[in-house]
């Protein structure tokens, strides 16, 4: 093998010869991927751990359960594996469709999901994310956010074998399987947890536990709450009165990176749940994941070097899978999360926050700025557009973006707040309020999409609402992620409010059960669900039709009404390649009015332009009709001037 590295450093030089002494047992393939990323890898370990003995081991240990995983690696999967690095961009095309759901909520079970298949192959799911269903404590476990044991599936979903059976099942129909890897934390009954509190031997240093108030209160002085209906600050009391560091519920707690032994035991995690068929991992809670005082604790640069070291491990060991990022921070963060060699893929909550801000506003400006400011990523990445996820909505917007159109962003946020929770008069949303602060005024929005847009309220706009947001989702560049059942415009559930593991959560108005009645008659347009889902599964379809409507690449389209949003979409590198000089044109209108486009606002395209959604042709001289709450996606040419 080559050698790693020039640097003659005694710290490089035992990695070295520990490299080389260990190669001889590697198989080809692995041998070649470790010489790539091996040198990568530990030079991370050192930004990280420093020179620390501790660090070097671990990262002895982490290389030599990479090896065994790669060995372990079950034959299909390293077909797959091949079979992705001929396309390494296979997540970027327009045929990507992203599905999440409950398994039993939506299933009851890992073995029944398998009867839902067929339902999602109509639908062109191409990724399925599976909500936590790992074992976690009995009653309120964070929706399976508190894990006890990443290697045992909640007794009551199944076993960890049906869940490598389902991953089979689902990769055979073109969907890749999708959990959650919550690293940030475990839940307070994991086996490290116990072992930990007891003091046991090498787990005292697993979590953040503290004898007295004095760091956490020093702490406190610049971290934020994150449930305050839960706990106040970031820690809570055990029972022998000391404490211990919980971002989260009190039984979820935060595990302690700066330990090199905590890195080695979630990368074996890891790999473990990467050889049962998960081709995605979405990275639960990023920006906690290191704490530094005088900090708030959260994206700090060591969240990232973690992240790609854990890519690392993965690059050489299960070298297709990729991870999506769950950053619901402020959007300079959030994008610093996204890169290949970090998450690959990341959810995108500004669009989704501001998608709802402009409707209940009517108006675009926040978004259009957003999406010429803030949409653009790496090569070699993309966005997860999601209308609603299973959480609340968080009005991550940058408050200097709104300070540039004159918005505050404080009590713009108040408002946004009371409109979505039905508070502000007028408002078409039913919403829940969320782990409201009366100490800071904060809040967040639960809701399923049908009750946030307006259909609960049987708002006269409210299906038009729930296609327009998912058109958006669709269109403006990533993979568009469906809340399976907001498809046949499932309603909020109030029953969790006498689910006593749910009741003090509103999270789960926004999370029913399968909607069985509405599915059945989701062909007969005389329902809601039938509309809905009749005008959702056309716009699936014309989507995975148009090409444009790959990659990321958004160019503004600026039409004065302020309800209205445009940008145009050029598509991948692929429709470039094949000499298109086409691209898609959307414009949106969010508010209550018809608009009126007109001739001059169009008069930089050719005169004809197929409409999409609609079907035929458009003669762009008449200008464009845009309905309330209405979108079109366009495919439009450049006009060409001819030289006088
Ligand atoms: C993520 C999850 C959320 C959970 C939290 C703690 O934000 O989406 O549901 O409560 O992490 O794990």
């Amino acid at each position: 093998m080559t050698a790693l590295s020039a640097d003659h450093h005694p710290d490089q030089q035992f990695a070295r010869q520990w490299a080389e002494a260990r190669s001889g047992a590697f198989d080809a393939a692995f041998a070649r991927r470790f010489e790539e990323h091996f040198p990568v890898l530990h030079g991370l370990f050192r930004r990280i751990y420093g020179e620390r003995a501790d660090g070097r081991e671990a990262l002895a240990e982490v290389v030599d359960l990479a090896a065994q995983s790669w060995q372990d690696r079950p034959a299909p999967l390293k077909r797959h594996d091949e079979h992705r690095a001929e396309r390494p961009d296979w997540f970027e095309s327009a045929q990507m469709l992203g599905g999440v759901c409950y398994v039993d909520r939506y299933a009851g079970s890992l073995a029944a999901l398998h009867e839902h298949i067929g339902y999602f192959q109509e639908l062109g799911l191409t990724y399925l994310h599976l909500m936590p269903l790992f074992r976690s404590p009995e009653g309120n476990n964070d929706g399976g956010y508190a894990v006890s044991s990443y290697r045992e599936v909640d007794p009551q979903l199944g076993t960890m074998a049906e869940l490598a059976d389902l991953a089979a099942a689902l990769r055979e129909a073109g969907i890749s399987l999708v959990v959650d890897f919550i690293f940030n934390h475990t839940s307070s009954e994991h086996e490290w947890a116990q072992k930990a509190v007891a003091g046991e031997p090498g787990y005292e240093d697993f979590y953040l536990i503290f004898e007295d108030r004095t760091l956490p209160d020093a702490y406190e002085r610049t971290t934020r709450e994150i449930f305050p209906d839960d706990h106040p600050g970031s820690f809570v009391q055990l029972p022998d009165g000391r404490w211990i560091w919980s971002t989260f519920y009190h039984f979820q707690w935060d595990l302690n990176y700066a330990n090199p032994a905590v890195f080695r035991a979630m990368a074996g995690e890891m790999l473990f749940l990467a050889n049962q068929g998960v081709e995605v991992l979405r990275m639960d809670a990023v920006a906690f994941i290191w704490k530094r005082l005088g900090t708030a604790c959260e994206s700090l640069p060591e969240a990232h070097l973690l992240l790609q070291a854990f890519n690392e491990v993965l690059r050489m060991a299960a070298p297709s899978l990729l991870f999506k990022s769950e950053a619901i921070v402020h959007p300079d963060e959030v994008i610093q999360y996204i890169s290949p060699g970090e998450c690959q893929i990341s959810y995108n909550p500004l669009q989704m926050a501001l998608t709802w801000e402009a409707l209940a506003t009517r108006d675009a400006s926040l978004l259009q700025q957003a999406l010429e400011r803030r949409h653009a990523l790496p090569a070699g990445t993309a966005w997860v557009n999601y209308v609603r996820s299973h959480d609340d909505i968080g009005w991550t917007f940058a408050d200097e973006d709104a300070a540039e159109l004159g918005i505050d962003g404080f009590a713009h946020r108040r408002f946004l707040n009371d409109f979505y929770v039905g508070r502000h008069p007028g408002s078409f949303a039913r919403g829940a309020a969320f782990q409201e602060n009366p100490r800071t005024g904060d809040a967040r929005v639960a809701g399923t999409t049908a009750s946030l847009a307006g259909i609960e309220k049987a708002d006269a706009g409210g299906e038009d609402r729930v296609v327009l947001a998912h058109a958006l989702a669709m269109s403006t560049g990533g993979m568009p992620l469906l809340y399976l059942g907001d498809e046949v415009a499932q309603l909020n559930d109030y029953y969790y409010r006498n689910r006593p593991g749910e009741a003090g959560d509103s999270r789960w108005v926004n999370r029913p059960h399968r909607p069985a009645e509405s599915y059945q008659v989701r062909r007969d347009e005389r329902t809601v669900a039938g509309r809905v889902f009749t005008r959702l599964t056309h716009l699936l379809q014309v989507r995975r039709e148009t090409p444009e409507f790959a990659g990321n690449e958004l160019i503004g389209f600026h039409e004065p009404h302020r309800s209205v949003l445009g940008f145009q979409r050029p598509g991948g590198a692929g429709v470039q390649a094949r000499g298109g000089v086409t691209r898609v044109l959307v414009l949106a209108n969010v508010g209550d009015d018809p608009v009126h486009v007109d001739a001059v606002t169009l008069s930089g395209f050719e005169v004809l332009a197929e409409d999409l959604i609609g079907g035929g042709t458009r003669d762009l001289r008449e200008g464009l009709e845009l309905p309330a709450h209405g979108i079109r996606w366009l495919r439009v040419s450049e006009r060409v001037t001819t030289p006088a």
